[in-house]
């Protein structure tokens, strides 16, 4: 049993306090954004779906051509010791291309990834019971929405023009259709279907979004994994945002619409009643 290190962070292969864990203002990571990360909630020290997250970050890593071939053996010892078992919590996991001699946008020859982990306790996002606004916005990131890269400029500045007026997220669209939020899927039910974007390079393929799915599945809610274009999306009955720390919340209002009855929905209610059960087993 390895002992959990409270207050501790990884970084390429060291146990350190925070305030100790430095990286070269060199890392490609500080300089471009090139990387890749990944977070993992963990319910009372048992990290949630990591196969899952696992192999999306293995698909980031390939998609960026960055080669690091930890497999999940590798992993669970560099990230069990940052858990606590009596809490919930979320581990952030980053990595980047690493420290080259010069600032060049090439690749450097023999790259060696920085490794770095932290984990925090994960708080319930407080707008889940009471539902929260979201605004439309131009979805104005990269052609590779699906890679999850630590180049967040887009998101970030979607996300802070929501919380400027009032909003809890941005939900995004392309050409009129909607891809996913700022930080979040998109699930609306519209016509008595759970219906959510097709995972393509337009979203991140969310580890809640695949749980959500498999859930509904099981307890015989109907879904559809279809484009939603804006006007469908103000017609839905009810709209949740999904992420792996806010988990499943609902959208009462939508730009200056409410949605359905500006409450949270009945088919929210049995799924996060179904979610929050399958996360404690
Ligand atoms: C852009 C984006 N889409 C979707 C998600 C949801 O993914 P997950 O459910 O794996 O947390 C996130 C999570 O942060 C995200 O940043």
């Amino acid at each position: 049993m390895t002992e959990n290190m409270p207050g501790k962070v990884y970084l390429n292969g060291e146990y350190l306090p925070l305030s100790e864990a430095k990286i070269s203002v060199l890392d490609r990571g500080f300089l471009f954004g090139d990387g890749v990360y990944e977070v993992i909630p963990s319910y009372s020290g048992q990290l949630f779906r990591l196969h899952d997250h696992l192999k999306r970050l293995k698909e980031s890593l390939g998609r960026i051509r960055l080669n690091l071939t930890y497999d999940s053996e590798k992993w669970l010892e560099i990230l069990t010791p940052l858990l606590d078992n009596n809490k919930d919590q979320y581990i952030y996991l980053q990595i980047t291309r690493g420290v080259a001699p010069k600032r060049d946008h090439a690749f450097p020859k023999d790259p060696k990834p920085t490794v770095f982990s932290m984990c925090s306790d994960l708080q319930p996002f407080a707008g889940v019971e009471t539902g929260v606004k979201a605004l439309t916005m131009e979805d104005s990131r990269w052609e590779l929405c699906n890679v999850k890269a630590t180049t967040l400029l887009a998101n970030i500045l979607l996300r802070q023009a929501a919380i400027e007026q009032g909003a809890a997220e941005a939900i995004l669209h392309k050409n009129g259709y909607i891809t996913e939020g700022a930080a979040s899927n998109l699930f609306a039910v519209i016509n008595d279907v759970l219906v959510t974007p097709k995972n393509t390079s337009e979203i991140l393929p969310g580890i809640t979004r695949k749980v959500i799915l498999e859930l509904a599945e099981k307890s015989n809610i109907q879904t559809q994994e279809e484009t939603i274009s804006i006007q469908a999306l103000k017609t839905a009955s009810e709209i949740w945002i999904t992420s792996s720390t806010r988990e499943i919340v609902p959208v009462i209002r939508l730009d200056s619409e409410a949605v359905g009855d500006g409450k949270p929905g009945i088919v929210w209610h049995k799924m996060n009643h179904l979610f929050q059960q399958y996360k404690r087993a």
